[in-house]
């Protein structure tokens, strides 16, 4: 019986958060994409709208929604601050607030938010080498503390979705500053 190896539709470079495939998708969040996730909305709509704040590459090796499948991703958060608040992720519930994901950390440092249903709102350190398991019915939001790009690796169902409702209108219950070089988080 003859038997023929097939290459890897998805080549990752781990330290570099990369990947490259024919079906990797990429989105990129810029200044001007972010009205209302930083608490001074004026220093954000005065900054250069083009300055890309956190990038994000994926692979859907099944349908959106559909039930059973894995979906991995990685996104990198460049260092900076609006009004002194770190740069940050959106931040999302999952749709389907049974469904969890994992991060894993590949370089440089932040934190991870984390906030249940009545808004109690914590936080966990991210640093190259860190897994983060996050329950579906926990928001996530990922902050950049550090002075590099922060680079983590995720893992989610296929059928987790995407809930930024919530967060569009009402935030998290913590906001990340740098005050003179030392990280603040404020409630
Ligand atoms: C998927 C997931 C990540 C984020 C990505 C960008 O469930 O949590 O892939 O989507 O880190 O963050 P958001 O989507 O909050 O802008
Ligand atoms: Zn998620």
């Amino acid at each position: 019986m003859s038997h023929t190896s097939l290459p890897a539709e998805v080549i990752l470079n781990w330290p570099a958060g990369d990947m490259h495939g024919r079906k990797v998708m990429q989105s990129q969040k810029r200044l001007g994409d972010l009205k209302g996730i930083f608490a001074d909305e004026t220093a954000r709509s005065s900054a250069e709208p083009a300055t890309v704040v956190y990038q994000v590459q994926w692979w859907q090796p099944a349908e959106p929604g559909q039930e059973g499948g894995l979906f991995w991703g990685v996104t990198t958060i460049h260092p900076g601050t609006v009004g002194g608040e770190f740069y940050m992720t959106h931040g999302h519930f999952h749709a389907n607030r049974t469904r969890a994901e994992y991060y894993a950390t590949a370089q440089g440092e932040g934190l991870l938010m984390l906030m249940d249903d009545s808004r109690m709102t914590w936080t966990e350190k991210m640093s190259p080498g860190s897994l983060h398991f996050i329950d579906g019915r926990h928001a996530h939001r990922v902050i950049n503390t550090g002075k590099a790009p922060l680079i983590f690796w995720a893992c989610w169902p296929s059928d987790a979705g995407y809930d930024y409702g919530s967060i569009a209108k009402e935030g998290f219950g913590a906001r990340v500053f740098n005050r003179d070089g030392s990280i603040e988080i404020r409630s």
